[in-house]
Formats: C-alpha cells, structure tokens, sequence
C-alpha cells in the first residue's frame, strides 16, 4: 500500500493548463512548472506525485497500475483505446479533429479510393468505415499537413485547435470527426485500492473544473 498516489500528465501544451486546474483547488504545482529535465516531481502539499510523459505512455502507465492516475487528451484515448476509468471531463485543451483537403479540391467527386493521412490510423479508418467509405489511410507522424501539399493523400484527419496551421499551408477543414479535450483517468484497480485518496483527488478536480 502505497501513501502517496502517482499521476502521469501530458508533457506539452496540456501540461500548463493541468497545473492551473490543480492549482486553482490549492494543489502546489511549483514542481512540474519547471521541471528541468526531471520527470518525477513530487508535489509539497498535497500526497501526489507526478510523473511527466507522452500522451501514449500516459495511458500505458495508467493501465499497468505503475500510475493511479492520468491526464490525456481524449485524442489519444480515442486511438489507442484501453482499460481504465474514465473519469471526468477536464475541458482543458478542448480541439478537434476535422478531415481537411486543399482548398478548392473536391475530396467526395471522384469514385477511386481515396488517401487520407492522419497522426490517428485507428480512429480515421473507424471514422471512414462507419460512413460505409473505403479509404487507404497513411500514417504519419507529425506536421501532416504537408501530405497533401506533397501529393501523398488526398485529405488528412488532424487536429485543429485554431486553425491557423491549416490556413497556412492551404488547407480548410470539410467535416468535424470529433470534439476531443483532456479527461482524467484512473487505473482500474488503483479506484478499489486507493478509493478515499482517489475520490478526493477527483472531487477537487471537479472544483478546478467548476472554477474555470
Ligand atoms: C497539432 C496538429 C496541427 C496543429 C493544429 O500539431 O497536428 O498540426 O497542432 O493547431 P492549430 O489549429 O492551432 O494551428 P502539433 O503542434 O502538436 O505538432 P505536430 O503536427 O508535429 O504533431
């Protein structure tokens, strides 16, 4: 048994907004807003540490139970899907996916199968499958927009938070695939385990959402 519990946040864009959350109900995230090259950052007042990851990984120690909890994007949950809770909803990081051609390109007016390139194989083909479409889906790995700009998809499924890198390389967004944000999830038997200390952390996640 353990006294403190361990958390995995997302490094990047969502982990500023994850400290203010967990600041805004009194937790002391001084520790993860520098963390140098450190990833495990034990907070002062409150029995947490946090570990900082890739969004994957947050997942994969969350399922393994090496952490009790976790903050991803439902992007990532979405595409690699698992077991565990998923709890709240921290409406933190709030984007969505869209499907996106090149301005003025006709990506429904032709009957030859169609490319699209995505970050998110999985969660493209669902998407494809369940409008009865066939599509060959290229997986890459970052900066997608430049698939079709290059000539390699016809469309990309991505992530649009403003927009702007869309419009820069000349692309617009035809369809919304999802409306994703960060959620909070807890390892399954971690819930049973470390109930009291696990509902606590929740209910002040719910205030730092209600506070926002
Ligand atoms: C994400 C996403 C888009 C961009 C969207 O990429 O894949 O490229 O942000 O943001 P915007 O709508 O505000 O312009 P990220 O910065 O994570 O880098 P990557 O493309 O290399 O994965």
């Amino acid at each position: 048994m353990r006294e403190r519990l361990r958390i995995a946040l997302t490094k990047g864009r969502l982990l500023e907004q994850s400290a203010e959350l967990l600041e805004r109900v009194g937790l002391n995230c001084g520790p993860i807003r520098s963390p140098g090259r450190r990833l495990v950052h034990a907070l002062p007042n409150y029995p947490l540490d946090a570990v900082l990851a890739k969004a994957p990984d947050v997942i994969t120690y969350v399922e393994h139970g090496v952490c009790d909890l976790g903050i991803v994007g439902r992007d990532t949950i979405l595409e690699k899907g698992g077991t565990f809770y998923e709890v709240l909803d921290l409406e933190l990081g709030v984007c969505r996916f869209a499907l996106a051609v090149k301005e003025g390109s006709d990506f429904y007016g032709s009957y030859r199968t169609r490319r699209v390139a995505s970050k998110y194989p999985c969660l493209t083909r669902a998407y494809f499958a369940q409008k009865g479409m066939d599509v060959d889906v290229i997986q890459i790995e970052g900066s997608v927009e430049l698939a079709p700009i290059l000539g390699l998809a016809d469309a990309i499924v991505d992530i649009v938070e403003t927009g702007a890198t869309l419009k820069a390389n000349g692309l617009i967004p035809i369809e919304t695939v999802e409306t994703v944000s960060a959620r909070l999830i807890v390892n399954t038997a971690s819930m049973k385990l470390y109930k009291d200390l696990i509902l606590d952390f929740i209910e002040r996640c719910e205030k730092g959402v209600e506070q926002a």
